[in-house]
């Protein structure tokens, strides 16, 4: 995974070894400093207290929770791979990251982007079985099929994100990234290699991750939809429909903001706006999840009532 701009001299004949991230504008920083340490601190609890308590709880052994695990998993990752190197960034002059750095930053970003997009539409596909054929839930949904589904989401995000690095860039100067992190986009605008090529790939690999998936969730949701608009009474509607309210929150908020971001020519984007909604996918999603699930959903409202209450908390253990 060697990344060329690594070898390649710059026009002045200097080296190229390190990108620096300008992040956020000099004013604003002691602020957002202070917001991105309590979102990153509240993500991680929030997140690590779904895993504990689908962990703990007998009750939400269903597949549903088990792929939430997956999702809080993710979504803990998701955010360390940006927020703690931002954090450091705020506090430093000199905001410089090597080529590897940055290389490894956006690998693992995209991989952790790639296997949510997955999982997010398994669950779908989860709720989708459970809705419109209750009757051969447990036949369908065994637990070697969720696992096969989950282990195919992880491997799916990690090695579909390899591909974009065989396609080799050449850095060559200015090396500023106008962005937090590593993305993709403020890094091709940089590249002096024909891009044509490269963009096509991106492309189609953007496709592949984001609207497979997509599309799976949408025709899901239409049978979902279609078969809740016929149950004749409104209660029974309204109960059937809200064991993927949650989830489908959580599906609206990441995917507009991820196709906001990557569904665009990537050269025309004027990159403050798109620092903004850059945020809202890779560190609010992350601090949404587990605050939809516990507001949303009367099962983790319960187990987690149950698993922090220290009397309990003994019994639960096995
Ligand atoms: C991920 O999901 C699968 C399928 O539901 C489950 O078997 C597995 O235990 C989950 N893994 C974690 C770490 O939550």
């Amino acid at each position: 995974l060697v990344w060329k701009g690594q070898n390649m001299a710059q026009k002045n004949g200097t080296q190229m070894t390190e990108f620096i991230l300008l992040g956020f504008s000099t004013e604003t920083q002691p602020l957002l400093f202070g917001i991105f340490v309590i979102i990153y601190i509240f993500t991680f609890i929030g997140n690590l207290s779904i895993i504990l308590i689908v962990t703990m709880d007998p009750i939400l052994q269903s597949p549903m929770y088990l792929f939430l695990r997956n999702l809080s998993i993710i979504e803990i990752f998701y955010i360390s791979v940006t927020v703690p190197r931002m954090l450091k960034d705020f506090l430093q002059e000199k905001k410089a990251i090597s080529i590897m750095g940055c290389a490894a930053q956006f690998y693992f970003f995209c991989c952790l982007g790639a296997t949510e997009c997955f999982t997010l539409a398994f669950m779908a596909y989860d709720r989708y079985v459970a809705i419109c054929h209750p009757l051969h839930y447990m036949s369908i949904m065994t637990k070697r099929r969720c696992l096969s589904m989950s282990i195919a989401s992880w491997l799916t995000g990690m090695v579909l994100p390899l591909t974009i690095f065989i396609f080799r860039l050449t850095f060559c100067g200015p090396n500023v990234i106008n962005h937090f992190f590593c993305d993709i986009s403020p890094l091709l605008n940089l590249s002096c290699t024909d891009l044509s090529f490269t963009e096509l790939v991106d492309f189609i690999l953007a496709m592949v991750v984001i609207m497979i998936p997509l599309v799976l969730i949408i025709i899901t949701y239409v049978f979902i939809l279609w078969t809740v608009l016929r149950i004749p009474n409104n209660q029974g509607r309204q109960k059937t429909f809200s064991t993927c309210a949650s989830h489908l929150t959580i599906v609206i908020i990441f995917y507009t903001t991820t196709l906001f971001i990557y569904a665009r020519p990537r050269k025309a984007n004027p990159f403050d706006s798109n620092k903004l909604v850059t945020v809202f996918y890779s560190v609010v999603t992350p601090l949404l999840n587990p605050i939809i699930y516990c507001l949303r959903n009367k099962e983790v409202k319960l187990a987690l009532k149950k698993t922090f209450r220290w009397k309990d908390f003994w019994k639960l253990r096995p």
